[in-house]
């Protein structure tokens, strides 16, 4: 090798050894959740000795989660070193608060059943199970109601959004491909006087999006269908098509059909808006779509993460028109809309 500056630079193990340990952190922080440390430390108990005794463990383990937590950058420590006083950072305290309409904890507990199924993800990928609906097809009701638990716990803020970044006046039908807990069409439908909105998801699904329907007051305005959007007919009428959060769980073989049919279901003029998230044209990023699409491995599907120009040629080879990426939670998700011509 040359003798240049860059070859002389010092490598060392620290950052191999940050990702090496990375799931430390994420049980630390689920674990904080799931003690409802944050809930105590809002409501007062904000020191060790106190922490310790309303969550159950022992003052030394509190001090131990909470120096983590510390470290980590969820809590904030002043006072005496011995008798130091905690508080939330300013997410922690938003989100993970229980008992606040902001509350996101079941979120951050999302992925925690497949944490055994991650310790084998080397042998997973060396003998993958490859079910183009992936785990889904095994979800009884009680699933589907944990499972939205948590996407209706973040769902909400990312359908207030939706409804935000579009204009659905005058709008009349609007079909929620895989709906989940029917967040984005329950908050269309409040925002946009006139508009109806159909959940089409699996039928245990099904069967938890009427409770959250009921319990938003949404019945009259949102109904649901027990369906597989890749076989199932769509409903006619509609004039806005919505699918987020299914992207990498499907190949781009799959999302073209679904995109074909939804296609096919709009009346002329008609919007497809198609959210996910998506990795940047040059495949060298971000992280979140990167690993959701390694996700697939472990949940068993066909799916893999797709780029925002692979979506945009999805749509258009459907024959829809004026297609275009818009912005949405940056580095998170995006949003591909599509028109179907007059
Ligand atoms: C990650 S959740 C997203 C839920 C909702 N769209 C949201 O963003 O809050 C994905 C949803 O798609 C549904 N889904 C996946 N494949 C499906 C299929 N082939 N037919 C119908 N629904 C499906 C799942 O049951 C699940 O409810």
């Amino acid at each position: 090798m040359p003798d240049t500056p860059q070859s002389k630079a010092r490598l060392d193990t620290t950052r191999l050894q940050r990702i090496a340990q990375a799931y430390w952190e994420s049980a630390a922080l689920m674990a904080g959740v799931e003690l409802e440390i944050f809930t105590a430390i809002a409501r007062g108990h904000d020191t060790i000795a106190a922490l310790a005794k309303v969550v159950g463990i022992t003052e030394r383990n509190a001090e131990r989660l909470l120096t983590a937590l510390v470290a980590m950058t969820l809590l904030d420590r002043s006072g005496p070193e011995r008798n130091a006083r905690f508080s939330n950072t300013p997410d922690v305290q938003r989100f993970l608060v229980k008992d606040s309409d902001r509350y996101a904890g079941p979120w951050i507990l999302f992925t925690k059943p497949r944490w055994t199924a991650y310790g084998e993800l080397s042998q997973r990928l060396r003998n993958s199970v490859e079910n183009p609906l992936g785990a889904y097809t095994e979800f009884a009701i009680e699933d589907a109601r944990r499972y939205h638990a948590a996407t209706y716990s973040i769902g909400m803020g990312a359908a207030r959004l939706f409804s935000r970044s579009v204009d659905l006046t005058g709008r009349r039908l609007l079909l929620d491909l895989g709906g989940g807990s029917g967040a984005y069409s329950i908050v269309a439908t409040a925002t946009y006087p006139g508009l109806k909105a159909i959940v089409l998801d699996l039928p245990p699904v099904t069967v938890v999006a009427n409770e959250y329907i009921e319990a938003n007051g949404a019945k009259d305005r949102v109904s649901t269908l027990a369906g597989d959007f890749t076989a199932s007919p769509f409903p006619p009428g509609v004039d806005v098509v919505v699918m987020a959060s299914n992207l990498p769980q499907y190949e781009p073989a799959l999302i073209r059909l679904v995109v074909g049919k939804a296609f096919a279901a709009l009346v002329p003029g008609g919007e497809m808006h198609l959210i996910g998230e998506t990795l940047h044209d040059d495949r060298r990023g971000p992280l979140s779509a990167a690993l959701w699409g390694l996700n697939e491995a472990v949940f068993g599907s066909t799916g893999l993460a797709h780029t925002e120009a692979e979506v945009k040629g999805y749509l258009r080879d459907a024959g829809f028109a004026d297609v275009a990426v818009h912005p949405f939670v940056p580095g998170v998700l995006s949003r591909i809309a599509g028109r179907k011509p007059v």
